[in-house]
């Protein structure tokens, strides 16, 4: 590895709502286990996240609830930001594209792209509302879709037919918030001409980045392939950042424009903020030894792999190595959807499964839409939690302390003399850490999760193989030896599932009293020196009961009940 540190990010997620199990399968579980990984490691590494405050959904929640913009990201900043601690996503920074230190980076770097001549400045017609005075961007605009002829389609898309569509081609196109109709005025906005950067980015992605998923490298592929254009980065609106350039009043920075900044002043706010510890921010945006990560979902790739780089490459900073981007994640074999309420919110999940934090991350990750969308469905989730965390690693465990209690007054046995099983065992999971490894640097995590699991099917299986219950009637020396075999497999699984269950490691880990806890000590088997005191031991999963998931399936029928009520199907 030719590079010094690590800097990953994951999406801003919009804050006009609650965070979902979508987004947390797509790109904040996988950033999350990526960089526990890394630290575990010991690698130098940084987790930078934050809120998306800008754009034009929020300032339609906030008209139609009545309340301010402000009102409305101060409400799901904190929610998110919650959510996110809740599930251990492990941020060294949460913050928010509203902050000032964002907004004062954001408004400095579009000026240094503007003095360089970075941008060309081009005046078309865009939709007008007379009556309110105001420029209407494309989800504000609605009117007929001109392919199946639905009444309400948005100017960006037609969620009937779930055409893309430019405002242009809507028939009868009105205002969507009081439905007025439109005529077009002329406005000027600067564009970043992407066709300046299309042959670079051809070299940079498609010849020097191969290695890249083929989701993302193929949709790169299609959009290079269609030839660039320029793009605006700004909007007419009242809720953005201001264009620092005289005589742009009323125009804000697109939010697709100051978004990805918030990366960077993110960093830079912990930066200033712990210098000693994080050094300044360039150490992670200008030193061509930061390796920069990427984890987005499938909508957000043209901007990460595009958009984002030949903005970083015109200010002078160092580009992605890598953006493993996920497809989506599906609920009950339908279209997560928040308009139709279709889907797990974060926050409502915390509360109908408290405690149950990892089971999501766990069910998640092993139904991770890597290669393709995938689907979560509460009877898969269910049979995970009962049929692999319970019955697999929970009961290895759990049998493994048990015993260790009733025979040996909870302290790790010393090993006797080894059997050819035993030797046999330990050759199965020697390797689980060069395997792991390879998984996990190359972002595939459902595999990774899947081999950790293998571990404490080894375990589970030598257990139930030597029976040392029975074996404790007559024979201690070699319960002794089965026994400690069986605790250094569960302080291996307590490491190797860190990245993926960290809650049920550290209670794993407190459990049997590891002092050290490092990722070089996989595959070993002293971990846990003979005559160490272990703790009390508690189940570290628990069944889940058909009730339970049955109120889930009642609560997403109700939805659809509802939506055909309210006249969406
Ligand atoms: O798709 C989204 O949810 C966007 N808010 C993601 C922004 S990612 C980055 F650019 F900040
Ligand atoms: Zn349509």
């Amino acid at each position: 590895m030719s590079f010094k540190r690590t800097l990953v990010t994951s999406a801003l997620p919009y804050a006009n709502g609650p965070v979902h199990i979508g987004h947390l399968a797509g790109v904040y579980v996988p950033a999350d286990i990526y960089v526990r990984y890394l630290r575990l490691r010991g690698e130098e590494v940084l987790f930078v996240g934050g809120s998306d405050e800008h754009g034009v959904p929020v300032t339609i929640r906030a008209r139609k609830e009545g309340i301010t913009v402000q009102d409305v990201v101060d409400r799901y900043h904190y929610l998110i930001k919650d959510s996110f601690e809740k599930f251990g996503i492990s941020y060294d920074i949460y913050s928010r594209t509203t902050s000032d230190i964002h907004h004062k980076f954001a408004s400095d770097y579009f000026r240094r792209m503007y003095d360089r001549g970075q941008f060309v400045e081009q005046t078309t017609e865009q939709f007008y509302d007379p009556e309110t005075q105001e420029f209407l961007t494309d989800r504000n605009i609605r009117g007929e879709c001109p392919r199946c002829h639905a009444q309400g389609a948005y100017g960006d898309q037609c969620e009937k037919c779930g055409a893309t569509l430019s405002p242009d081609e809507l028939i009868n196109p009105y205002n969507a918030v009081n439905g007025n109709p439109l005529t077009k005025k002329a406005t000027s906005h600067w564009y970043l001409p992407l066709d300046q950067y299309q042959q670079w980015l051809e070299q940079w992605i498609l010849e020097n980045h191969k290695e890249w998923r083929p989701n993302v490298y193929g949709q790169c592929k299609s959009w290079l392939d269609g030839g660039l254009k320029p793009r605006a980065v700004t909007r007419d609106l009242d809720w953005g950042i201001p264009v620092p350039v005289e005589g742009a009043d009323g125009k804000v920075l697109y939010v697709w424009f100051d978004a990805p900044i918030g990366y960077i002043s993110n960093t830079k706010e912990l930066c200033d903020a712990q210098p000693e510890k994080y050094g300044n921010w360039e150490k992670w945006w200008k030193d061509e030894d930061t390796r920069l990560i990427h984890f987005i979902g499938k909508d957000n790739i043209v901007f990460h792999c595009i958009v984002f780089p030949s903005m970083l490459k015109a200010d002078g900073l160092i580009l992605p190595d890598n953006v493993p981007s996920n497809e989506f994640l599906n609920l009950e074999g339908d279209k997560i959807s928040t308009s139709r309420n279709w889907a797990v919110w974060l926050n409502e999940y915390l509360e109908d499964f408290p405690g149950k934090q990892d089971v999501l991350r766990y069910v998640l990750t092993a139904n991770a839409p890597e290669t393709k969308d995938n689907d979560f469905t509460w009877a898969d989730f269910q049979a995970r939690n009962n049929n692999e965390l319970v019955a697999i690693y929970g009961n290895f465990v759990n049998r493994a302390l048990v015993l260790t209690g009733k025979y040996f007054d909870g302290k790790v046995p010393a090993a006797g003399e080894l059997t050819d099983y035993d030797r046999q065992t330990i050759e199965e999971f020697k390797n689980v850490k060069a395997q792991l490894e390879n998984l996990l640097d190359n972002f595939r995590f459902r595999d990774a999760q899947k081999e950790a699991m293998n571990l404490a099917r080894i375990g589970n299986k030598y257990l139930a193989d030597m029976e040392p219950w029975k074996l404790a009637k007559t024979d201690m020396e070699r319960t002794a030896t089965i026994l400690n075999l069986a605790l250094q497999i569960a302080a291996n699984l307590a490491i190797a599932f860190e990245p993926f269950l960290p809650f049920s490691s550290a209670k794993l880990r407190q459990m049997l009293n590891m002092d050290t806890f490092e990722w070089e000590q996989l595959g070993k088997t002293d971990l846990l020196p003979s005559g160490k005191q272990l703790a009390k031991p508690s189940l570290l999963f628990s069944k889940i009961e058909d009730d339970v998931i049955q109120f889930q399936i009642d609560k997403l029928e109700a939805t659809v009940k509802a939506n055909a009520e309210a006249n969406y199907e």
